[in-house]
């Protein structure tokens, strides 16, 4: 054909064509982190290594122990459409490897400074070449074990308009731990170790799937596992979570087809509508769902970042994992679990009432109030008694109602009544012992040696950079109440005690509720300490709905009045009303 000069329209050169296809593989360090992983699990290695600097901009290297390439394979796998995964069409409808496309490394090379090493399988010694934007800059022999280091710097040092898209570092690093997590629960039989800087952040043996669910999710979830199931044509295999893992946003929910990690809005439907009623509205189950399907009935190639997958049969996927979720609901593992000795809850329990772990359980219902029950109104001995007709609750000395209650009752597990000399008295028991930690954590700031429980089991807890930064500046006085929060690497925390005397089911949440509560507080422009210490009060009091025994019930009463301000709670509602005799009277026409 006889060259156009004239002609407008030009073949890009390779370098630009694989920049442009950069776009779509290659966004930012967690995709890179992908496609690399993806690479080390095909070429079969059972040990990995990702080390990251500077949320991937300086540094993303991953390492394995894989079969390895010789030198003229490393020098191949950089060049577009070069790939050992497939060779013709029909492959492409049967993919069994995480990889097919042949253009990750060639993407991820036109975008930065590569240096690739690898190393055959019984060899000790192999090539190191480097890259620079995608052209070679020197292949040189070196020494080593089997398998391949791909280390990445620079991301996007020669395409700004991308770099300046990136996000902060921590950012970054959150999206690479997220995607690194989702190749460590698909393959608990591989060990990965994660480095950031210098630190290592996980190193995980080949263990278990449960295991490996416990080592990177937590013992939290971990506890709450319920397995799921489905037979062949779709074969489903996994876990979901039982209502004490439910999360207020959504975040570990992972669907894997063939072991591949991918998103799919109508399956993450399928496992919440498998839960009906047993989800309330705005929270999310925790679930990890692993469809195993002859390759032919789906097409993985359907998105750029082969994040997506397209199901030849999708009702049939739908109704399979709806199905498998349902079933393992209404099956014995799903009954809660009911606390016994031996929770870390009933531990704490025993260690108040100063029992041991072999004396019978608290009934289940039953709240215990340890520092209530050992109270006794300071100063009680120095008070008179008195009788007056009382008519508002300011009216109604401490005095009287400390000495003059005779029987107490808990009505609907919420208030609390008790006859005095001259009526009765309704308390409402949240509020009322929301007034007391109050008034003690106010009390708490001031003094030195916070007293503390601590926790059997330490927990891990994950907040957003905002809520990370505003969690920093509670945690000082946080501290003085009792709880010990250790910081632990990007927003991360470690809580390993809260404040002794309370009861706490779920110290996780209730950390989480706390600083909830102080977010709207501080929208109101509260200060920090009362802020800190009326959140803490209304998470941590007793609620309605909690059986009361006769000694809490009393003890509770004579703690309300040691309090500076008993009749009302931090955030002005009435704690304790009021009825008079006369009143009484008045009402039944005895005048
Ligand atoms: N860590 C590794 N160990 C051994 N071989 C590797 C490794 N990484 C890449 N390769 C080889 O290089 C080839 C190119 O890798 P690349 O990721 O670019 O494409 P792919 O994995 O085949 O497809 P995709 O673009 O979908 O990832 C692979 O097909 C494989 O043969
Ligand atoms: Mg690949």
């Amino acid at each position: 054909m006889k060259k156009n000069t004239n002609s407008k329209i030009k073949i890009l050169p390779a370098a630009l064509t694989n920049k442009i296809a950069a776009g779509e593989v290659v966004d930012r360090p967690a995709s890179v982190v992908k496609e690399l992983l993806e690479n080390s699990i095909d070429a079969g290695a059972d040990e990995i290594t990702i080390i990251i600097k500077q949320g991937g901009k300086a540094l993303i290297q991953v390492l394995d122990n894989g079969s390895g390439m010789n030198e003229s394979d490393l020098l191949m796998a950089f060049q577009r459409h070069a790939t050992s995964k497939i060779f013709k069409y029909e492959d492409l409808t049967r993919v069994r490897t995480l990889g097919f496309r042949g253009e990750a490394l060639a993407s991820i090379g036109s975008v930065s400074r590569v240096e690739a090493k690898s190393v055959l399988q019984n060899q000790n010694s192999g090539h190191l070449v480097r890259f620079e934007g995608g052209v070679i800059h020197g292949v040189e022999g070196v020494a080593g074990n089997h398998g391949s280091s791909i280390a990445v710097k620079n991301l996007f040092y020669n395409t700004p308009a991308r770099r300046k898209f990136l996000r902060a570092d921590a950012t970054e690093y959150r999206q690479i731990l997220g995607v690194a997590n989702r190749f460590f629960l698909a393959h608990s039989e591989i060990a990965f170790t994660f480095v950031k800087a210098d630190e290592i952040i996980y190193e995980l043996k080949k263990e278990t799937q449960e295991e490996r669910i416990a080592a990177v999710l937590g013992p939290r979830v971990h506890k709450n596992l319920i397995a799921i199931e489905n037979e062949a044509p779709v074969k489903i295999k996994g876990y979901i979570v039982n209502q004490d893992a439910f999360r207020r946003s959504r975040g570990d929910q992972y669907l894997f087809f063939n072991r591949r990690y991918f998103s799919h809005k109508s399956l993450n439907y399928a496992v919440v509508s498998g839960y009906g009623d047993a989800l309330p509205r705005g929270l999310f189950p925790v679930y990890l769902v692993f469809i195993e399907m002859d390759p032919e009935l789906a097409d993985v190639n359907v998105h750029p970042a082969k994040l997506e997958i397209k199901f030849s049969n999708e009702p049939l996927v739908f109704s399979s994992v709806r199905g498998s979720v349902k079933r393992a609901l209404t099956s014995q593992e799903a009954v809660p679990e009911i606390r016994r000795w031996g929770t870390p809850e009933a531990a704490r329990q025993a260690e108040w009432l100063g029992q041991t772990k072999n004396e019978a359980p608290v009934p289940e219902n039953s709240l215990q109030l340890p520092q209530l029950f050992a109270s006794k109104p300071e100063n009680a001995n120095q008070l008179a008694k008195g009788e007056t007709l009382i008519d508002s609750p300011q009216d109604v000395t401490r005095e009287k109602i400390i000495f003059e209650r005779t029987n107490v009752w808990q009505v609907h597990n919420k208030y609390i009544i008790s006859q005095i000399k001259n009526g009765l008295i309704v308390i409402d028991q949240h509020v009322a012992h929301e007034r007391i930690l109050y008034e003690q954590a106010l009390d708490n700031f001031e003094k030195r040696n916070p007293s503390s429980q601590q926790l059997l089991f330490p927990q891990v807890v994950e907040f957003s950079a905002e809520d990370y930064s505003i969690l920093l500046e509670m945690i000082p006085f946080l501290e003085k109440i009792g709880f010990v929060v250790k910081s632990f690497g990007q927003n991360t925390v470690v809580l390993e005690g809260v404040p002794s005397g309370i009861k706490i089911s779920d110290d996780e949440k209730v950390l989480l509720d706390i600083l909830d509560e102080y977010k709207r507080g501080k929208k109101d422009n509260a200060e920090i300490r009362e802020n800190v210490a009326k959140s803490y009060a209304c998470h941590t009091a007793i609620r309605a709905g909690e059986h009361l025994p006769l000694e809490a019930m009393n003890a509770l009463i004579d703690k309300l009045f040691t309090t500076k301000e008993p009749y009302f709670c931090p955030h002005g509602r009435p704690v304790i009303i009021h009825i008079s005799l006369a009143e009484l009277d008045r009402r039944f026409k005895r005048h």
